[in-house]
């Protein structure tokens, strides 16, 4: 294990069975109804998540990214979202949008991102999350696909990065207090 992670909260096996089981929810919803499905991930700590359900899925999905900022480099939300890269497509309307993000915490960017897209004119916007923290909510947010509900913890690794570090990390686990508060 790294020397930086205290536990492991989420294992490779753990990873494997709950996109397993998200895949399978997108398809029995999506599948035969939709001309356009398209996994919108939002870089860059949604990367490992998204491949893992684009191999998952029966359903060929169409894949677009976006980037938008919302954290600094620490351990703390700034509470304004930024797009820093939009996506762009003339069939907007046609489009069933299935947001895949990495973890969500105060709720702010998920809920930003789907009234944005909504705006563009899609047909349809869905949210999917890896991790949840329920109790770190700010505003009402609850997404319609959702793999781990994780405590009040700072966690790393499968994507997510403290100070764009641990990313590649092939589990999720929870980062040493002394590493921050250096
Ligand atoms: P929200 O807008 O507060 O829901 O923020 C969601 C974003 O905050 C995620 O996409 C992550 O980039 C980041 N984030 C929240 N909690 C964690 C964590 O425990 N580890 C790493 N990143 C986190
Ligand atoms: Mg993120």
């Amino acid at each position: 294990m790294n020397k930086d992670i205290l536990k492991v909260l989420v294992d490779e096996q753990e990873i494997d069975r709950v996109t397993t089981r998200i895949a399978g929810e997108i398809d029995r919803d999506f599948g035969g109804k939709s001309e356009h499905l398209v996994l919108l991930g939002i870089l860059k700590g949604s990367l490992p998540f998204m491949a893992e359900l684009m191999k998952k899925l029966t359903l060929n999905p169409e894949i677009e990214v976006m980037k938008v900022s919302s954290y600094g480099t620490g351990t703390k939300t700034s509470g304004s979202i930024k797009i820093i890269l939009d996506w762009q497509r003339p069939n907007i309307e046609e489009c069933d949008i299935v947001v895949v993000e990495d973890i969500i915490d105060s709720g702010r960017t998920l809920s930003y991102l789907c009234e944005y897209l909504k705006q563009k004119g899609a047909k349809s916007v869905h949210t999917c999350t890896l991790l949840d923290k329920p109790s770190r909510r700010e505003v009402d947010f609850v997404p319609d696909y959702c793999g781990v509900t994780v405590p009040d913890e700072f966690v790393v690794g499968f994507g997510l990065d403290y100070a764009e570090k641990y990313r590649a990390l092939p589990y999720i686990g929870v980062l040493k207090p002394e590493v921050y508060a250096k």
